[in-house]
């Protein structure tokens, strides 16, 4: 019986010493599979995973002897927090630590559907040689729409601040007084204001209850038809077929998705044969830099917890509050 369990590929220097100091079980396809983890969990004392394994009440009720749960990421929309609270388990996470490289991303995407850059390799790697077809724009002096001021969001708008584009901003949450937003020097904006001004939207909001599937047709019908949709935050906040649609009625110019509704996506869907779209498989926060920042940060928090040690990255508290 191991003391730690592994549920997806999370690998690097800190887990191969992870795993050289300490009984690890590493398991990296057992989140497809929630009734073997469920027998998997039993005498487990540590639970590390990425954003496939949904850590449920009920596997959090399996888990008896269960103290820290480390999700090796930013996001926590896979994992009952309010369960594990209650049953008295650290949840760790690293929400800094992949924050450059998914602005990093998004930026790319950004440049990507501006200069179609995907698209004229492939026409370039089939013989063609089309430069008047390729011609794009430029992001400089474009106005971009950052949803959701978070690290993420704050990121993403000191980049595209460089490339000489206009910020404008909308957060539910922030306080327009904040260091942050001033430092910016953005505009806060209602939602609907940004829809109209964005000639790039850049989603970064996390999953909630209030932003699964806000990304609808009546939300693009908001937008100019000029305009580019990019999302590196959370496939669930977009209705694919609304924005299959959207595009393919000409209501948006194009989109570049890293997250879909359901990862991996249906290998039928709409989206695949638009030409103006950009698919990547979740790779925002997958940069060697980005990565071993993660994997350092969850497997320091997992050996100091089962060490009878503090957490340092802690969702809710940096010790386990149960007598396991
Ligand atoms: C995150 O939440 O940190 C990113 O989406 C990457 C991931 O889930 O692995």
């Amino acid at each position: 019986m191991s003391d730690i369990l592994v549920t997806e590929n999370i690998t690097g220097d800190a887990m191969d010493q992870l795993r050289a100091e300490a009984s690890v079980s590493f398991e990296p396809d057992l989140w497809s599979d929630p009734l073997q983890l469920k027998e998997s969990i039993r005498g487990i004392k540590a639970l590390v995973v990425r954003n496939q394994t949904q850590v449920t009440s009920e596997l959090i009720e399996a888990a008896e002897d269960l103290k820290i749960i480390a999700r090796a990421g930013a996001g926590l929309d896979n994992i009952d927090t309010d369960a594990a609270t209650a049953a008295g388990i650290v949840v760790s996470f690293a929400p800094r630590a992949n924050s450059i490289s998914v602005a990093e991303l998004a930026i790319g995407l950004m440049i990507n559907l501006a200069r179609r850059i995907s698209a004229a390799d492939q026409d370039t790697r089939t013989g063609g040689w089309n430069r008047q077809a390729f011609t794009g724009e430029e992001l400089s002096g474009k106005t971009l729409g950052v949803v959701g001021l978070g690290r993420i969001g704050i990121l993403t708008a000191t980049r595209a601040k460089v490339f000489g584009m206009n910020i404008v901003a909308h957060d539910d949450y922030i306080d327009p007084g904040s260091v942050a937003v001033q430092a910016l020097d953005t505009r806060l904006v209602k939602l609907d204001a940004l829809l109209g001004d964005a000639y790039f939207l850049s989603c970064h909001v996390p999953l909630t209850n209030g932003t699964r599937g806000m990304f609808n047709g009546e939300l693009f019908s908001k937008m100019k038809p000029s305009a580019f949709f990019i999302n590196t935050s959370r496939g669930e906040v977009v209705e694919e077929h609304d924005l299959a649609l959207a595009l393919k009625n000409g209501v948006l110019a194009g989109a570049a998705l890293d997250v879909r509704q359901t990862e991996p996506p249906d290998p039928s869907s709409p989206l695949n044969s638009i030409p103006n779209v950009i698919l990547t498989p979740h790779i925002a926060a997958f940069t060697k830099e980005g990565q071993s920042r993660v994997v350092d940060a969850v497997c320091r928090d997992v050996a100091a917890v089962l060490e009878g040690g503090s957490a340092v990255n802690f969702f809710n508290f940096s010790e386990p509050r149960c007598a396991k």
